[in-house]
């Protein structure tokens, strides 16, 4: 057997997912059964200054050897680094999506993906010129029990898929939570709202059961019909937002399929943290696929066949285990101890991609990224909701 080969990462902000996601980076591969590639943090880079950079390392276990960076521009030529992982808000990705590019860099990007598709397909098109791996770190697509999910959709056991209802609601009060409007939810300067946020997941478990398990030669993109509640405070984001989805299909595979995503940061998808509410539901004629937990990080399904038969699972997430005194979480939220979060699903498989020379996420391609930029465009734009030009813009560079 070869030896597992090891990729460099530089990271790219020192926020609350930049720490989640560096931590679970940092777990032995081993502990999830992957034996082929190791990670390592080679620097990180603040835009603030390069004492909260060196913090950083230090909070998330970084090797001493790492490089602080009190600057973006100067973090992106170190040489050192295979690839880049971009956790700034999504008003910025474009800019610092395009700045690692051009500076020749591989790049791992949080959701969602960028403010508009104009600004999705323009990274596209920049990496490709590059010939440089791109992918938005869409973490749930990577997961086991998406992989299970849709290998069942394609199993044909429930039918061809007619219906599929999602929900990804926070129950925020978020008058109280973001008071002074500034909070990347609620703030139109980092294209604030639900819909970017919370409601990608929506998205992402729609297209990933009904538009990525087709074949790729025939698939279409769906009609749209949206509702879209502004948020009152500040008027420039969407409090709640419910997407009508409509995929055309051949007759042979089932013909038209019907979706219904909708997300708000008022109301929950699990009432009183009640477990047992599948927030999403994966409906065709001969059963249906049932998903619990958050839709961005589930934890169990179950199958429910016409004739009774019902197969449970869950889906813990690996990690150092039991008696390793090792926590991971985020925002206020605690992993249970040794308990990963779930982001090196990812983390492995941009890894595994640079190592083999290829260029795109294979669970989620550049187009299809695109694809839902232009969904979630259509539905700002029946919404009336667009974001501040310097952020719509596709002008490169801007400094915002
Ligand atoms: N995959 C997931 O589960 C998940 C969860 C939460 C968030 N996210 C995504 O990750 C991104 C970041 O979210 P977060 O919760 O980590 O946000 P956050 O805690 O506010 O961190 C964002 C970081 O970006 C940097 N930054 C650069 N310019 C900024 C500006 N003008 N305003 C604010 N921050 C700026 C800052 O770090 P430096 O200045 O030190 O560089 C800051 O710490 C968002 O796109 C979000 O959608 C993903």
């Amino acid at each position: 057997m070869s030896s597992p080969k090891t990729v460099r990462w530089g990271i790219l902000a020192t926020g609350g997912i930049a720490k989640t996601f560096t931590k679970d980076l940092l777990v032995d591969p081993q502990t999830r059964g992957v034996t082929h590639i190791k990670h390592t943090v080679v620097a990180a880079a603040s835009s603030s200054s390069q004492s909260r950079a060196e913090q950083f390392l230090k909070e998330t276990g970084c090797p001493a050897s790492a490089k602080a960076y009190g600057s973006y521009e100067d973090f992106v030529k170190d040489p050192d680094i295979d690839i880049v992982y971009i956790a700034t808000p999504h008003s910025h990705h474009y800019q610092n999506a395009m700045l690692a590019l051009e500076a020749g860099k591989n790049v791992l990007c949080e959701k969602a993906f960028t403010v508009n598709a104009a600004q999705a397909r323009e990274l596209a098109n920049k990496a490709r010129e590059k010939n440089l791996f791109l992918m938005e770190a869409v973490w749930t697509r990577y997961f086991p029990l998406s992989v299970y999910v849709r290998e069942l959709v394609t199993s044909g056991r429930i039918g061809p898929v007619a219906r599929v209802l999602v929900d990804n609601s926070i129950a925020s009060d978020p008058e109280a939570a973001f008071s002074d409007g500034k909070h990347r939810l609620v703030n139109p300067d980092l294209a604030g709202g639900a819909l970017l946020d919370l409601g990608i997941y929506s998205l992402t478990w729609v297209f990933q059961t009904l538009y990525h398990t087709q074949d790729e030669k025939t698939r279409q993109p769906p009609k749209v019909l949206a509702a879209l509640k502004h948020y009152g405070p500040t008027k420039a984001a969407d409090e709640a937002t419910t997407m009508i989805l409509t995929f055309p299909r051949s007759e042979e595979a089932g013909g038209e399929a019907h979706a219904v995503a909708t997300t708000s940061l008022r109301v929950a998808t699990m009432p009183g943290g009640l477990k047992d509410v599948p927030g999403i539901r994966i409906q065709g004629p001969q059963g249906e696929i049932q998903v619990f937990g958050p839709a961005y990080r589930p934890e169990r399904t179950r199958l429910v066949l016409k004739d009774g038969t019902v197969e449970e699972k869950e889906w813990p997430q690996p990690g150092p285990g039991k008696g390793s005194g090792w926590y991971n979480g985020f925002g206020g939220g605690k992993n249970a101890e040794g308990e990963g979060h779930g982001m090196f699903w990812e983390a492995d498989e941009a890894a595994t991609a640079v190592v083999e020379g290829r260029k795109e996420g294979k669970y989620e391609g550049l187009d299809e990224s695109v694809l839902i930029m232009e969904v979630m465009d259509e539905v700002r734009r029946q919404g009336g909701l667009r974001y501040p030009e310097h952020i719509e813009t596709t002008k490169y560079p801007t400094h915002v």
